[in-house]
């Protein structure tokens, strides 16, 4: 049990809510694929030449690793303004360099990641992209025996016409199949192809448009990227308030809806996302309360139906799963541990009546989480209020758990974490602290703004 004797007996003392969770009687409802959560570097990182990554950093290359299997995307606004090998950019344009573009495809190698690049679509002629740039890209990529398992063309072009510029969803198929007409003809192996990109799903209706037009059928992967507000509102409640985690419900609703409609064999992915856009709210963020949206979209995603979620960043801005010293941030080891512990399919458990407490459930992922059997079932709930509450799952049966807290005093603002109230600190830079579960019988204590990941050898049969 993670909590200390004085918070039991405060526990014990309080009027306690209580819960009670049913793991064998819930339906398996979803399939995800280990590579469900993947993590985005934002073009404008290679704009400000790296910022402060340093690819010969061990611990970064570490932290990188870790997170295998993964998709990398590199996107984002800048990339409709990145040009390859070309000194002669004017205006808002820049220079990805050929050294620049090696660092990036060997660092996505050397972590074993699958590289997403988003081409520029702002490169245009005659109304049409121009895929003259990408053409000079793809050839040396093949040369160099790179291999990209995705490309995309744009980012949110549902936002160009702030820019006067405006790409319509016809003419953005029509730019993707020129796309993949040109990286078809230069590459060796199968690669996804990832669109539109929109920025936003309910007030403007780029993606509805983008499957009407038929682009549903042209990319492997349907994407619109999701923030919950703007980084200038965000406050420390509004990250462990219901109404605003359950915001994004109808929006992923949806999008599925569209999806199916128009495109039923096409995945819906978000295919950027984050807790507030314009680069993370300072000292939010990159903090414990982050990590409860972020479990929050992971869970909704995959039990609605999506399957990929593109975690905006990995490194940079104020919600980089690393910060700009390279050292983890609480959502890293929140990430490091859904990716080890969370499997398929789905579970569609019951949600209790305390609004505070959101507990999802998934099979476990066995391959990862070394040590669990076959019919393994991974509980995880979270406490967005103060009280703590007690979860009753499955009676007696034995539970592997993994408390989280904050790892400081700053509580909800602790810029580290506790697991089973040790603090997760790397013992070096080649190494992440073990992340290691506590036994339990009986219910669980949860205290206020805790969060837990919950294993249990259930023999569950949807789960063999
Ligand atoms: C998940 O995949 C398995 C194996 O392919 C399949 O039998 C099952 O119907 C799928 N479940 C859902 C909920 O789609
Ligand atoms: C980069 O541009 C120069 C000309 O400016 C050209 O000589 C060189 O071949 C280009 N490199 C690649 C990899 O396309
Ligand atoms: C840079 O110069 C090359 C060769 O003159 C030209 O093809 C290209 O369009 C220019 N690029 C930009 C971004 O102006
Ligand atoms: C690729 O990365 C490895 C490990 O970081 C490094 O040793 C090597 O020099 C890099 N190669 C290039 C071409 O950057
Ligand atoms: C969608 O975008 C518009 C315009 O930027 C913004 O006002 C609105 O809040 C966004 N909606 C969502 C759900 O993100
Ligand atoms: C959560 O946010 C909503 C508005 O977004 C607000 O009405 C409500 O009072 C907030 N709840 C709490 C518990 O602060
Ligand atoms: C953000 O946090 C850092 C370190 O905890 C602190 O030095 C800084 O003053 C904080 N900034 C703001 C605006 O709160
Ligand atoms: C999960 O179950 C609830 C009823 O308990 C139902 O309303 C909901 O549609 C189910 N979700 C999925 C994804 O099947
Ligand atoms: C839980 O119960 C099992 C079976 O009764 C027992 O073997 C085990 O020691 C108990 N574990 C704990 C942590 O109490």
């Amino acid at each position: 049990m993670a909590m200390s004797g004085a918070l039991l007996m405060l526990a014990c003392l309080q009027i306690v809510n209580g819960m009670d969770i049913d793991i064998m009687s819930a339906p398996a409802v979803q399939n995800i694929s280990e590579m469900f959560v993947g993590v985005a570097i934002d073009s404008g990182v290679i704009r400000d030449k790296w910022r402060t990554m340093d690819f010969n950093s061990v611990k970064m290359n570490t932290l990188a690793q870790e997170l295998v299997p993964t998709y990398l995307r590199v996107g984002g606004a800048d990339a409709d303004f990145l040009v390859f090998n070309q000194t002669n950019t004017t205006g808002y344009a820049f220079d990805m360099t050929v050294e620049e573009w090696d660092q990036l495809n060997n660092f996505s190698m050397q972590s074993g990641w699958n590289f997403i690049f988003d081409f520029n679509v702002l490169l245009r002629k005659n109304g049409k992209w121009d895929p003259t740039n990408a053409m000079e890209l793809l050839r040396y990529t093949k040369h160099k025996g790179y291999e990209a398992a995705g490309y995309e063309l744009g980012n949110e072009p549902d936002l160009f016409s702030y820019l006067h510029d405006i790409v319509t969803p016809s003419q953005l198929v029509a730019d993707i199949v020129t796309l993949k007409n040109v990286a078809t003809s230069t590459s060796s192996r199968p690669y996804l192809t990832l669109g539109p990109d929109a920025s936003n799903i309910t007030e403007i209706d780029y993606f509805h448009q983008f499957l009407e037009a038929g682009g549903g059928q042209i990319v492997d992967k349907a994407t619109f990227h999701h923030y919950y507000m703007s980084s200038t509102l965000v406050t420390v409640e509004k990250f462990h308030n219901v109404t605003v985690l359950e915001s994004l419900r109808p929006q992923l609703e949806l999008a599925m809806r569209w999806g199916k409609m128009y495109a039923p064999d096409t995945e819906i992915w978000l295919g950027e996302t984050s807790s507030s856009y314009g680069g993370g709210a300072l000292n939010i963020s990159d903090r414990y309360v982050a990590g409860f949206v972020w479990m929050d979209k992971l869970c909704l995603a995959s039990l609605i139906g999506l399957k990929g979620v593109i975690r905006q960043s990995f490194y940079g801005g104020n919600y980089g799963l690393i910060d700009v010293n390279l050292d983890p941030n609480p959502d890293y080891y929140i990430t490091k541990l859904y990716k080890t512990l969370v499997g398929s399919p789905v579970l569609n458990i019951t949600q209790g009546t305390d609004p505070n407490v959101r507990v999802y459930a998934h099979c476990t992922n066995t391959r990862r989480a070394r040590g669990y059997e076959a019919g393994s079932v991974t509980v995880y709930l979270m406490n967005i209020g103060s009280e703590p509450v007690t979860v009753d799952i499955n009676g007696g049966i034995t539970k592997h758990l993994y408390i989280l807290s904050p790892g400081d005093e700053s509580g909800l603002t602790s810029q580290s974490l506790k697991l089973n109230g040790i603090l997760l600190k790397m013992p070096t830079d080649g190494q992440l602290p073990p992340l290691n579960p506590v036994m339990h019988n009986g219910s669980i204590e949860l205290q206020g703004y805790g969060m837990a990941f919950v294993v249990m050898e259930a023999r569950k049969k949807e789960c063999f």
